[in-house]
This record gives C-alpha cells, sequence and structure tokens, in this order.
C-alpha cells in the first residue's frame, strides 16, 4: 500500500541529553495513521501529530477495544538507524488483533509504515543511550453502546525521543525495587494477558500507585487460581540467576506476553554459556531461592525497560527479600551489555535481529521534542 507524506521534514538544532528525558512526554512532530472503513486500511498517510475527533460514546472508550505494540528504533555507532526485530511485533500485532476482533494488520505493511515513519523522524532520534520508542496502536471507534465489534478502526503509530525508561537508568541497567501482590491479579488463563491489550495494563495501574507510595517501581503478579506462580510484571517480564543459570517463567500459558527482549535474552544467555530454564516457579520458591542463597540475581526485562535489576521484592504482609549479590549482577550486567551491544551495533548481529531503516549518512542527531499539548520540551545535537 503506497504511504503518502504529508509532513515537512524539519532539522531541530539545539542539544538534548537522552539522559533528561522523561519517558512516554515527548514525540516527535510527525505520526503515522490509516483508518479502517467499509472492510479496508485506507489513506495510509504520514502527517503532523494532531488530536483524534471521536465521539464519545467510540468504543475504545467504554470497552477499551484496543491494542498496541512497544519497539524501538537506534541510532548505531556508524550512524545507521536499525530497528530491533520488528517482525515479532508485527507477528504479536496480528495476535492482539484476533483476540480483539480488530481487523488484521499485515505484517509487510505494518512493518513498511514504521520504516517510512522512522525514517522520516530520524532527525529526533537521539544517539546512545537514547532511541526512539515506537508505539503502534490500533483501536475500535464506532459510536454505539453496543458491547460488539467496532466496524471503524483507526491504526496510529507514535515516536517518542526516549532515554531510560526508569528515571535515572540509562547509562546501566539500574535496580528498582518491586511489590509482589496476593491480592490483585493481572489476567487469568482465557483472559488477554498473552496479547497486548490496553486494558491488561488498566488493570495495573492502580496497585502500581500503591506500590509506588512504598518505594517500588513495579508490582509482580501472581497466577490467578493458586496465586503461587510468578507470572509477570505490570509492563515487563521477570528473569533470575539461579545455581548460575537463567531461569524464567513459561510463556506456554495465555497468561505472559511473549516478550521480545526476554526472548532475544533467552538466545543470548544460552550463547553465552548459561543453562536456561523456562519452567514455573511459585513465589514460595523463589523466597527460599533467594534466602539460602540459590538466586543471585533477578531481573525485570521488556522493550521500554530493557533490562533492569531488582534489589528488593517487597510484599503487602511479609518481610522483604533480597539477594546476596548487589543488583544490578554480573550476570544481569552481561546480558545487558549483550543486548545493548547488538542494538547500538558495537557487536556483531549474528541472529540478523536488526533491520536497517536508514544507512548511515542518513541523517545526524539532531532533534526537537514536543510534549502532548505540541509545546517545545527539548532539543538536541
Ligand atoms: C514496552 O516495554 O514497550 C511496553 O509496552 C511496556 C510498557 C510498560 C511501556
Amino acid at each position: 500500500m503506497q504511504i503518502t507524506n504529508l509532513t515537512h521534514t524539519g532539522r531541530p538544532s539545539e542539544p538534548l541529553d537522552p539522559r533528561q528525558l522523561e519517558f512516554g512526554r515527548m514525540f516527535t512532530p510527525n505520526f503515522f495513521v490509516t483508518e479502517y472503513k467499509n472492510g479496508e486500511w485506507r489513506n495510509p498517510r504520514i502527517q503532523p501529530v494532531e488530536p483524534f475527533a471521536l465521539h464519545p460514546a467510540s468504543l475504545v472508550f467504554h470497552y477499551c477495544q484496543t491494542v498496541f505494540e512497544g519497539m524501538k528504533a537506534f541510532r548505531q555507532e556508524d550512524g545507521r538507524v536499525v530497528l530491533f526485530r520488528p517482525e515479532m511485533n508485527a507477528k504479536r500485532m496480528q495476535q492482539s488483533c484476533a483476540r480483539l476482533s480488530i481487523p488484521q494488520i499485515d505484517e509487510d505493511f505494518f512493518i513498511q509504515a514504521i520504516r517510512a515513519l522512522v525514517e522520516n523522524e530520524r532527525h529526533f532520534l537521539p544517539g546512545e543511550p537514547g532511541c526512539l520508542y515506537i508505539r503502534p496502536t490500533a483501536m475500535g471507534v464506532d459510536a454505539t453502546l453496543g458491547v460488539k465489534s467496532a466496524s471503524e478502526f483507526i491504526f496510529f503509530i507514535l515516536t517518542l525521543p526516549s532515554g531510560g525508561y526508569f528515571k535515572g537508568a540509562g547509562e546501566g541497567p539500574g535496580a528498582i525495587d518491586v511489590l509482589v501482590t496476593r491480592s490483585v491479579v493481572r489476567t487469568a488463563p482465557g483472559l488477554m494477558g498473552g496479547v497486548k491489550a490496553g486494558a491488561n495494563y488498566a488493570g495495573t495501574i492502580k496497585i502500581t500507585e500503591e506500590a509506588k507510595a512504598m518505594g517500588c517501581a513495579q508490582v509482580l503478579f501472581l497466577d490467578a487460581h493458586d496465586h503461587q506462580y510468578v507470572e509477570e510484571m505490570g509492563g515487563m517480564n521477570i528473569m533470575f540467576v539461579q545455581n548460575g543459570g537463567l531461569r524464567t517463567p513459561p510463556v506456554t500459558t495465555d497468561t505472559i506476553l511473549r516478550g521480545v527482549t526476554r526472548d532475544s535474552l533467552l538466545v543470548l544467555a544460552r550463547e553465552h554459556g548459561l543453562e536456561v530454564r523456562e519452567d514455573p516457579i511459585t513465589i514460595d520458591e523463589l523466597i527460599t531461592g533467594v534466602k539460602n542463597g540459590s538466586i543471585t540475581e533477578m531481573f525485570a526485562c521488556g522493550t521500554a525497560a530493557v533490562v533492569i535489576g531488582i534489589n528488593s521484592l517487597r510484599f503487602e504482609d511479609e518481610p522483604s527479600i533480597r539477594t546476596a549479590v548487589g543488583s544490578p549482577g554480573p550476570v544481569t550486567m552481561k546480558l545487558y551489555e549483550a543486548l545493548r551491544g547488538i542494538q547500538y551495533g558495537r557487536v556483531p548481529d549474528r541472529h540478523l535481529w536488526v533491520y536497517e531503516v536508514c544507512p548511515a549518512h542518513a541523517g545526524a542527531s539532531v532533534g526537537r521534542a514536543t510534549d502532548a499539548q505540541g509545546s517545545l520540551r527539548a532539543t538536541w545535537t
């Protein structure tokens, strides 16, 4: 499909430190958008970001018929602009759309749209440790209060100049404290936990606010049936270093998201000679492992967060635990460096994970970012 470009590429001038960028608050000036009507996606275009005029009865406002993806573009050391494993996001977007009865977005078209947008916005991509965070989103917009699928949809892609997801992270993995909840569940078998539905995240907001009030940046959710099995956090997967190997809950159920970073780290861990175990782990086993020293490191991973050490696990009504090795520990660091090395082009891309959007000469790291109101927030060279 032909993508119309309605933008004038600007070249902002003043410098910005990606370490100062607050995640999710700054947007490049243009976005990709297409509408689905009468059975087809129409008028795909890149245009200046502007608010949507949607009827207050739009389905997405009431029944959350919306799914999204999280991806990143990187400026490599040689100046190339690349995406990281975009085909995995394209496939997952299809799975998410299928689960929520949203019309399919062809995988090739999905990547073509991202590629065109990132190329257009490349001047807003800061160098390491920055990136362009990419947020493809699809939603049902018919104005009707009947609980049924929409017949009209919008698919759009935003790009955001970004540093670390957590304040202070960016130069290295950093570390956070995590609240383990036994009272709130994120999902259950048969629900939508295995796909990227907006509603999954809505359910985590209140408990995450409570966790933040306790000094914890994330919440770890357990399974809905036994309240025992470790699943995932509000927006990232979880991993442990146990007896020198890497262990993580399996994604064989539909309650844990198949994270792209998760999958990449498992491949890299094997490559680094670590034994990898994808098997269920109960919270009691985790506590025992930390206490007896068999679990030496805990960390979270995701596209936005990359890799982040877990300092301590706190509980609603029992003492907190932490590993004897400080966080981020040595294995966490090694995996973080291996991943970042590929993303920023410092180490060979043996798995063909990076996907070139622009060659080395196309666009210096110079940019300008606005907030949601369109006010200038930052510029950089
Ligand atoms: C991502 O990692 O890209 C996500 O979508 C998770 C969200 C918490 C930002």
